[in-house]
């Protein structure tokens, strides 16, 4: 899938700049966006996720302009699944029926056919044990599973995902980054914003590196890694590196 994104500025209502004129424009698998805390990650996968339009600026995907205006932000929505740093799950249904209300409530599945979908998936990601339990006798990296499995229960193009195990213990991490890793190779396409620095060189075949709201560096994840560009990745990566290297 080939984002673009052409001088896409963000400036919130107290006046403050977080996105500043970014360009961008790669065909990608899993695009992984990284940079230092408060520099603008979110906001610009909410942006591309629809949640909030940009001040100024255009975003498109495969050649086709995303329209910040509410009646085709309500469709454009459900063609994308978000899923966010934890607690994304209604706390009041189990596993299985949080897989199944946006099912039924948003894209209009009958009862029995997101019964059908939900067991399927879940069955396929190891969670059928569990799908009758609430979110609050899940572990963490279950409830994430859960969370990932509801946003691709509808099988959309592209899953966003902002931090997905930052919330969770160590042990914890791997089970979800593998169920994300599986997606993308059945040819999901996934933007995340994370802190998983090995996943984000290994499962991610782009990346960008966001500043103060600026896009300071992006291109491939690999080379990036290895040999980055400017003197602020470097410096960047030496920090999150030096305790897992
Ligand atoms: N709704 C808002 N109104 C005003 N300012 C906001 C809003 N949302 C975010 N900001 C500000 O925008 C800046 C960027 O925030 P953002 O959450 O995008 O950063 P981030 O890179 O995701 O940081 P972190 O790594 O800590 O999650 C911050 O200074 C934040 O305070
Ligand atoms: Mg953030």
């Amino acid at each position: 899938m080939r984002i673009e994104l052409a001088e896409v500025t963000k400036v919130f209502a107290d006046g403050k700049k977080v996105l500043d004129n970014i360009c961008y424009g790669e065909k990608f698998n899993a695009l992984a966006i990284i940079g230092p805390s408060g520099g603008g990650k979110s906001t610009l996968l909410r942006l591309l996720g629809g949640l909030l339009s940009p001040t100024a600026g255009e975003v498109s995907f495969d050649g086709s302009k995303v329209s910040f205006d509410e009646k085709h932000l309500i469709q454009y929505r459900r063609k994308i699944g978000f899923v966010f740093q934890a607690k994304g799950l209604f706390n009041h249904l189990t596993a299985r029926q949080n897989v199944i209300l946006p099912l039924v409530n948003v894209h209009g599945y009958t009862k029995t056919d997101a019964e059908t979908a939900a067991d399927n998936l879940l069955g396929r990601f190891g969670l059928s044990a569990d799908k009758h339990k609430f979110p609050h006798e899940l572990s963490g990296g279950q409830q994430q599973r859960v969370a990932i499995a509801r946003a691709v229960a509808v099988k959309p193009k592209l899953l966003l995902l902002d931090e997905p195990t930052s919330a969770l213990d160590p042990e914890l991490t791997g089970e979800v980054l593998d169920m994300l890793n599986e997606l993308r190779n059945e040819g999901l396409n996934i933007i995340l914003v994370t802190h998983e620095m090995g996943f984000a060189k290994k499962a991610c075949d782009k990346l960008m590196f966001i500043v103060n709201g600026k896009l300071a560096e992006y291109g491939d994840s690999e080379k990036l890694f290895t040999r980055p560009g400017t003197a602020e990745l470097a410096v960047f990566l030496s920090k999150v590196l030096e305790w897992s290297t």
